[in-house]
């Protein structure tokens, strides 16, 4: 007896993304090859993809079938770096920032993260976990399948705890993979700001032993940058934290070239992130290591800072991922299309490096390549279904239509 319907999609004009990776994650030109099957199928048994291939092979054993007739299929998003549970927006640092005011200048006066942390400290996790959940289904429902979600909007034992707490929930109710990171190291709180040996010492004897004794994180992020953490303080938490079982992705070179990148890879990161600033001896670094750059396009484009240069990494055989930094400061907004069109239009990226940066580059930002990123045998049945489109390149063209007609997530119409 079959305890999960098998549902095969048929006439997909295009099958994109539809790899079995021998590598950990695409670097230099092989970023621009996105493995297509036209005319193909795709069937799903429960949640899983259990096969795929042209028309011609279709398979006559399934319970239901659906005509895509002529739309296309593409491997969900990936999104591997955001920070969606937040307790308030910050639209009035908006109105200022348009009046003249910097980001930094904004978070010197106590705005920025710290305005978010005390604006989480005084909220239960209930409504935490309420508002978090709509973000969550906001993004969900314009194709991302897999998500990394970070703390650091709470900056106490508690409210750390209280961020964890909601991820882990959020974990457990939806039906996508999503990480933990834990990001205590976000800002200094301002009674630390002329002590920061103290708040070290409070992450990394108490908030540290805290989260590990509750399992609530997979990864330990640092913003390692110019005002904030110094490469020095980010190595002694990373270090701390690999002792208790955390991995490091880190936040470096937004603000400043800021050594971020040299103490990620020496500490083995998964990725380091943001790099709007870097330079060759940065990129060297990364090329002979196994860390993913990660660039947060719709963060430059919010921010009007500069865009980190995807080009000149791509074509200095880097590897890429992609993702939305989702937060209320510097990018409201989770939405992966946009992003794809960014990326294109400001990174110069093309647009199959764009989705392979968007889904299996971000995958493996997130240690999930063997179950998401791209559509193969075994994965989770984690798609998206385009309406008619003209070619791939239309996807990143037509920034701000609508081109997504539906969204499969775990094998269910989400
Ligand atoms: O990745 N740069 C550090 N952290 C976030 C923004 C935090 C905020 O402004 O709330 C980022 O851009
Ligand atoms: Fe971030």
């Amino acid at each position: 007896m079959k305890s999960h319907p098998r549902i095969i999609y048929q006439n997909v004009r295009k099958l994109f993304g539809v790899s079995d990776m021998p590598y950990r994650f695409k670097r230099g030109e092989v970023m621009s090859v996105l493995e297509v099957i036209e005319n193909a199928f795709l069937l799903t048994e429960g949640d899983t993809i259990i096969d795929v291939g042209p028309m011609s092979e279709m398979p006559d054993q399934y319970d239901q079938i659906i005509d895509l007739d002529g739309k296309c299929i593409l491997p969900a998003w990936c999104d591997s770096h955001t920070h969606i549970v937040f307790a308030a927006p910050r639209e009035k640092e908006f109105v200022y920032r348009i009046k003249g005011m910097t980001y930094e200048e904004i978070g010197a006066k106590g705005g920025g993260i710290l305005n978010s942390a005390r604006k989480l400290q005084g909220l239960s996790e209930d409504e935490l976990f309420d508002s978090s959940s709509q973000r969550l289904e906001e993004v969900m429902s314009t194709g991302t399948g897999a998500i990394e979600i970070k703390s650091g909007y709470g900056l106490t034992l508690e409210s750390e705890l209280k961020m964890l707490r909601v991820i882990q929930r959020l974990k457990e109710k939806y039906p996508i993979p999503i990480k933990a990171t834990f990001l205590g190291a976000h800002a200094f709180p301002t009674e630390y700001k002329q002590d920061h040996e103290s708040y070290l010492k409070l992450i990394i004897n108490e908030m540290l032993p805290a989260i590990e004794a509750e399992n609530l994180a997979d990864y330990c992020d640092v913003f390692c940058d110019s005002g904030y953490y110094s490469p020095e303080e980010t190595d002694r938490i990373l270090k701390a934290a690999r002792k208790h079982g955390l991995k490091p992705k880190i936040h470096a070179n937004q603000l400043a070239v800021s050594g971020g990148v040299q103490v990620g890879v020496s500490n083995d990161a998964i990725s380091v992130d943001h790099l709007e600033r870097i330079t060759d001896v940065e990129i060297d670094i990364l090329r002979n290591s196994n860390t993913i750059p990660t660039a947060l396009p719709s963060c430059s484009f919010f921010l009007n800072i500069p865009y980190a240069p995807a080009r000149r990494m791509i074509d200095k055989g880097l590897g890429l991922a992609i993702a939305t930094d989702f937060n209320p400061g510097s990018t409201p907004s989770g939405k992966m299309p946009f992003l794809i069109s960014l990326a294109c239009l400001k990174l110069k990226m093309l647009p199959e490096e764009a989705i392979n940066a968007a889904t299996i580059n971000g995958a493996c930002a997130m240690e999930l390549e063997e179950k998401v990123g791209t559509i193969s045998k075994g994965k989770l049945a984690n798609f998206i279904i385009t309406k008619e489109i003209p070619s791939l390149a239309y996807l990143p063209y037509a920034f701000g239509s609508d081109n997504i007609d539906q969204v499969i997530l775990a094998g269910k119409k989400f």
